[in-house]
C-alpha cells in the first residue's frame, strides 16, 4: 500500500499552506533550478510524475509544451489541478507512478519534482521512465539531497545554546532505504534513502546518460525575501538530477 500524505486532510491543508505561499522551497530554490535546466519545451510531450497541484503543468503549456500528462496518488491534488490549472493540452491521471502503465518511446521530457523520495523501487520506476523517453528524451528529477534524508529519523539542524544553526550531521549515508521524516509540524512522513551513487549509477544502469547535477541554493530574490536561506550554501536541501536517453537499453 502506497503511502498517500497528501490525502490526509490535515496534512494536505498545511502542505498547500505552505506550497501557495508563493515564499516555499519549492519556489525560492527548487524549481527555478529544476526550470533552469530543462530543453526548450516548445513542442514537447512532457509527462510529470507526481504533478500535484498542476502548477509545472501549466509552466510547461506557457513555454509551448504541445501536451502534458501530469499523474499523481492524491486526489486531494488532483481537484486542485482540476480547478486551477487545467488547460487545453493538460490530462491529469489518478494513480502511482510505480502502477500505471506508460506508451514506449513516447515522451521528450519527463520531470518528477520532489516525488522520488516516496518511491520504494526506484530501479524499477526508472526502467519504466526510461522506456517511456522517446530516443534522446530527456528525465529531469528534483529530490532531497542525500545528506538531508540519511539518517533514520531526519531531523534538522543541530543548534548552538542560543539556538543558531551550528552543523548538519550526517549518518548512515551509505545505507539505502526507508527513513521517516516530521515533513509539515508534526506529522511524520515515510521517505526513502539513496546514495548519491545509488541515485546515480542505477539511471545509468537503465541507458540514461547523467547532463547535470544541481545542488541549489536559494534565489537572489528570494534571500531578500527570507534572509534564512542563506543556510542552503553550507547544506543544499535538494539535489537535481539531468539525464538524457541516448541508446536503446538491453533487458
Ligand atoms: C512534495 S509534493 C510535490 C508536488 C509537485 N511536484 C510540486 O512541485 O508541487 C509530492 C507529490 O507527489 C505525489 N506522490 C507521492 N507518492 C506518489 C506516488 N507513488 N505516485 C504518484 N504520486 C505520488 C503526492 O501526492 C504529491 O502530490
Amino acid at each position: 500500500m502506497k503511502q498517500n500524505l497528501f490525502d490526509n486532510p490535515d496534512f494536505f491543508r498545511d502542505f498547500q499552506h505552505n506550497r501557495l505561499s508563493g515564499e516555499s522551497e519549492n519556489d525560492l530554490i527548487e524549481q527555478p533550478a529544476l526550470r533552469s535546466c530543462l530543453p526548450p519545451l516548445k513542442g514537447l510531450k512532457v509527462l510529470d510524475l507526481g504533478c500535484g497541484g498542476g502548477q509545472f503543468a501549466r509552466y510547461c503549456m506557457d513555454q509551448g509544451a504541445l501536451a502534458v500528462t501530469g499523474v499523481d496518488l492524491s486526489k486531494n491534488m488532483l481537484e486542485y489541478a482540476h480547478t486551477h490549472n487545467d488547460l487545453a493540452g493538460i490530462t491529469y491521471i489518478h494513480g502511482a507512478l510505480e502502477d500505471i502503465e506508460l506508451p514506449t518511446n513516447y515522451y521528450d521530457l519527463i520531470v518528477s519534482s520532489l516525488v522520488m523520495d516516496y518511491v520504494r523501487d526506484y530501479e524499477s520506476v526508472v526502467k519504466k521512465i526510461t522506456q517511456a523517453l522517446s530516443d534522446r528524451g530527456y528525465f529531469v528529477y528534483s529530490t532531497l539531497h542525500p545528506h538531508i534524508t540519511a539518517r533514520k529519523l531526519v531531523e534538522g539542524w543541530v543548534r548552538d545554546e542560543k539556538g543558531n544553526k551550528h552543523y548538519w550531521p550526517l549518518d548512515n549515508y551509505l545505507e539505502d532505504g526507508r527513513r521517516e521524516m516530521y515533513l509539515v509540524k508534526d506529522q511524520k512522513a515515510t521517505f526513502y534513502h539513496r546514495s548519491m551513487s545509488t541515485a546515480v549509477n542505477t539511471l545509468i544502469k537503465a541507458g540514461l546518460m547523467l547532463h547535470e547535477i544541481i545542488e541549489p541554493t536559494c534565489t537572489p530574490e528570494g534571500l531578500l525575501r527570507q534572509p534564512h536561506q542563506i543556510s542552503e550554501i553550507r547544506r543544499p536541501t535538494f539535489l537535481i538530477l539531468k539525464t538524457q536517453k541516448v541508446y536503446l537499453t538491453k533487458e
